[in-house]
């Protein structure tokens, strides 16, 4: 072989290298996708199969994955600290406000666990099968894929009063949602990107009685129907979805707004700002660009506060700590 030839693979090899390092420093300490090929080379493929199986038999179950992803995010980080069951000596995020009685999912994330540490103990975390099961969840829905850096650690921790000071409440005005975002690093505007993951889902009553009951800002025959599932009395558990479109996702959601046809106060408070509005209905002309903006910043949400190296723990039960 010609020396050119060969210094020209040298220097292309180089340039991988570097291109791959790159891409692994560019996302702080976790690595791309491919962090389990060597490891646990199906783990991405059996997460899949389980959620599209899933999500085949109740498509709710999509989104139920999805806000738990957003749960364990906004509490520590990603760190699989909202799978954690309260024990006697322990108190987890799973009772706090905005979660009891509410968050779903967690049987098929023990599935999805036991699965794993069948083909390969102790490697693939908890937090790291929370957000590759969002991400499909989206995708077998209709949203628009984006990769997932892995390499998260379980947590040993999880903590309740973080729980209710960090998860909005649906009672929160603008000013408290952008708040509530800020504290983790997203402007207003990816907020009102992340929520348009109400696209999907539904809420119990209780989160949407006083909207229906005392708001003006909303359509007034979307109340009344809406009244019908959630009487002013009882029926705190009924539910409601959350869109029109409660299985797809698209900018759905965006064109409730607009038709003041929003589920919960909080939905129909991103009108109330100008440049969330303006936001809002730019992306009810267009699904694709929602679509793309929702993968970038579900891309963000993934890397807040990760455990790596030896920090925290491959927990061998998402529910408990290892002994
Ligand atoms: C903007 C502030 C947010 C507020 C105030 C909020 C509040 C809520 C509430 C009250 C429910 C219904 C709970 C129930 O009644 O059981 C809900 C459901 C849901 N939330 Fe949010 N949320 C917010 C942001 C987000 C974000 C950022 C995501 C994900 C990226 C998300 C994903 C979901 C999904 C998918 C559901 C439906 C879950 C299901 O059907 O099981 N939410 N949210
Ligand atoms: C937000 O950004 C600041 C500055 O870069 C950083 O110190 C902080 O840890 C970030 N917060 C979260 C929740 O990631
Ligand atoms: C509606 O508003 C009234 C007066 O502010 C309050 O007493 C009542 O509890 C509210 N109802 C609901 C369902 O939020
Ligand atoms: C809602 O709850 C009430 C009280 O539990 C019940 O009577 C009613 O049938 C429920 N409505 C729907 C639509 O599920
Ligand atoms: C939901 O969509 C259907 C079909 O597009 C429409 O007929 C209906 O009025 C919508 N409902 C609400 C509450 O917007
Ligand atoms: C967005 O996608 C939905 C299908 O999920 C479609 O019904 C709707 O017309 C699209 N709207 C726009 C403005 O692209």
């Amino acid at each position: 072989m010609a020396l050119s030839s060969k210094l020209m693979i040298k220097c292309w090899l180089l340039l991988n290298i570097t291109f791959l390092i790159g891409i692994s420093t560019s996302v702080g300490q976790l690595t791309n996708e491919m962090y389990y090929d060597n490891t646990c080379p199906n783990a991405l493929v059996a997460i899949q199969q389980a959620v599209q199986n899933a999500v085949l038999g109740e498509a709710r179950i999509g989104a139920s994955l999805l806000r738990l992803h957003f749960q364990d995010c906004f509490v520590q980080g990603c760190d699989g600290s909202v799978l954690l069951d309260d024990t006697s000596s322990f108190k987890g995020e799973k009772n706090s406000l905005q979660n009891a009685n509410s968050l779903r999912g967690f049987e098929l994330i023990d599935d999805i666990k036991s699965t794993l540490e069948t083909m390969c103990p102790n490697v693939v975390s908890c937090a790291d099968i929370l957000t590759v099961a969002a991400r499909d969840a989206v995708v077998l829905l209709g949203g628009q894929s984006w990769n997932v850096p892995l390499g998260r650690r379980d947590s040993t921790t999880a903590s309740l009063d973080a729980s209710n000071s960090d998860i909005p409440a649906p009672s929160l005005n603008l000013d408290g949602l952008i708040a509530t975002f800020a504290r983790k690093n997203f402007t207003a505007l990816e907020m009102v990107t992340l929520s348009g993951a109400h696209t999907i889902g539904d809420a119990r009553c209780t989160s949407f009685r006083g909207r229906i009951y005392n708001e003006t800002n909303i359509d007034p025959s979307f109340a009344e129907s809406k009244r019908l599932l959630c009487p002013f009395n009882g029926g705190d558990n009924n539910i409601s979805t959350l869109s029109n479109s409660s299985i797809n996702f698209d900018n759905t959601y965006y064109n409730d707004l607009v038709s003041k046809k929003g589920l919960l106060h909080s939905d129909q408070q991103l009108l109330n700002g100008l440049s969330t509005s303006n936001q809002v209905i730019a992306y009810t002309t267009d699904n694709e660009s929602f679509k793309r903006d929702f993968a970038n910043v579900m891309l963000k949400m993934g890397m807040l506060s990760p455990l790596t190296g030896s920090d925290g723990q491959i927990r061998q039960n998402c529910r408990f700590i290892n002994a």
